[in-house]
């Protein structure tokens, strides 16, 4: 069997409830209206008894009972003598005459279809002689109203059901309608594979609302990282074309020169320095994947940061002599933080590389480190061919480079050290900062934590 959707659940219990609702209403109601009109009509006998004895006169050895109405509101009154013989009054057609008088009393008497209400009262103290009050009235006109009552609501009672269940099912069928559209967009993505459609609810601000933004906000991150996987595949795939085309063609030219081993060499040379920049590139894309599925490991440990700029710089050092570049240094002895070394390493190289990868022929790079609070403050400053500002925010991006044919061909990077070194600086809690005249040169600044504070996952 089909399962029954929210809608019709909803509709059916609600409908159910009413329906329950009205029963118990036309139960109390069937229960009590009886009650209530014989117990009123009760009322009014026994005032009615009482007010005839007002309006009885004794005057000069007789009764006087011309101020008597006998029948008044539907009620008849007759008057007996206390012998119980009725000497004044009328009953009503159809009552019989030989009903008991019982004082004080109130007697339910059927004879045939009709249903009398009877109140008699002997009363013996008011004047010389005694007298029975009889007061009768028909209960038939209370049952009709009472009949009458619940043949109105056991009419009207489908109705208002009816009606409910309409209007619920209405109510229902306009709140879900947002979520049938939510479901269709879910749908027509997955088989249209196209994450730019999006629900776009009329903005009611309701739950519903809440939730058809969430998706579209989902959606619009879901199409972010797939526009960025996909440009980041082309990058990495682009950038790795070109040093396999050259180890294809040195290769091929080293096969061809087999009998001359200077070539051979030469060609080899390039094929290992080619090699060597796939296996630096094909690092920082792994690890820039890796921060993208959060799954980058951090290994953080105390760590001397003066000793590892040193190292850095020494490293550099020959690289820097081939361009004449002299680097200055102005770094506080021991500064300890607590970071993952291979990164916190990572980062001044990239750095220290650009400066001298992008610095000037007999130019000069200077290095500063000091403490400052909390905080271990870094700089790195060149004088070297700078960064027009129109291209300074997109330096951090992935792959992005100023101008890829101002490099010699050997020393071609890809554009993502910069991501790197921001992924890093963000992942220990500190900030990174970069100014730059172009011709003139360029001082990036950077903060790094003495011990790292809860960093946002960046994507870089
Ligand atoms: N010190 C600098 N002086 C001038 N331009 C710079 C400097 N540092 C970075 N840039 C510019 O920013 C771009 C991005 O730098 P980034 O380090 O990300 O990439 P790359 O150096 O080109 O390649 P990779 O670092 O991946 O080997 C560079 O291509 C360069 O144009
Ligand atoms: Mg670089």
């Amino acid at each position: 069997m089909k399962p029954l959707s929210i809608k019709t659940k909803i509709t059916v219990w609600y409908t159910g409830l009413i329906v329950l609702i009205l029963c118990i209403i036309l139960g109390i109601l069937a229960f009590s209206t009886d009650r209530v009109l014989v117990f009123e009509l009760q009322r009014e006998l026994e005032d009615e008894v009482y007010d005839i004895v007002e309006d009885i006169q004794y005057v000069d050895g007789t009764f006087d009972f011309q101020k008597l109405k006998y029948f008044d509101d539907g009620i008849s009154i007759s008057i007996y003598n206390k012998e119980q013989i009725q000497i004044k009054g009328l009953l009503p057609s159809g009552f019989s005459s030989s009903v008991p008088l019982y004082n004080n009393q109130i007697q339910t008497i059927q004879s045939g279809e009709v249903h009398w209400l009877v109140y008699d009262l002997y009363v013996s103290t008011n004047w010389p002689e005694a007298l029975w009050i009889r007061g009768v009235v028909s209960l038939n006109a209370s049952y009709e109203t009472r009949t009458y009552i619940l043949l109105v609501c056991v009419i009207l009672f489908p109705f208002l059901a009816l009606l409910a269940a309409f209007g619920g099912w209405l109510i229902t069928q306009k709140a879900f309608q947002p979520v049938s559209l939510i479901r269709k967009t879910a749908a027509d993505i997955e088989s249209s594979g196209d994450l730019s459609k999006r629900i776009q609810l009329s903005g009611s601000k309701d739950e519903i609302d809440d939730l058809a933004q969430t998706f579209d906000h989902m959606l619009d991150q879901l199409e972010l990282s797939f526009q960025k996987e996909r440009q980041f595949t082309s990058d990495a795939s682009h950038e790795l074309r070109t040093p396999l085309s050259v180890i294809l063609a040195h290769t091929e030219y080293g096969l061809i020169q087999r009998d001359n081993p200077v070539e051979t060499v030469d060609a080899l040379q390039v094929i290992q320095q080619q090699t060597k920049k796939m296996m630096a590139l094909v690092s920082s894309l792994l690890l820039l994947a890796r921060t993208d599925h959060q799954s980058a490991q951090l290994d953080f440990e105390t760590v001397n940061l003066s000793e590892i700029a040193n190292m850095v710089i020494d490293e550099l050092t020959l690289t820097a002599q081939s361009k004449n570049i002299t680097i200055h240094t102005a770094i506080e002895d021991n500064l300890i933080i607590v970071a993952d070394q291979t990164s916190i390493m990572r980062l001044l190289l990239n750095l220290l590389q650009n400066a001298i990868r992008y610095g000037r022929q007999n130019g000069w790079i200077k290095v500063e480190l000091h403490q400052l609070k909390e905080d271990v403050l870094g700089s790195i400053e060149d004088n070297g061919i700078g960064i027009a500002s129109d291209n300074l925010p997109q330096i951090w991006n992935r792959f992005y480079q100023v101008d890829p044919s101002r490099k010699s061909v050997e020393d071609t990077g890809a554009g993502l050290g910069l991501s790197i070194v921001k992924w890093i600086i963000e992942s220990h809690g500190g900030q990174i900062s970069v100014e730059s005249l172009p011709g003139q040169g360029t001082l990036f600044r950077f903060s790094l934590p003495n011990r790292p504070r809860h960093h946002t996952d960046s994507n870089m």
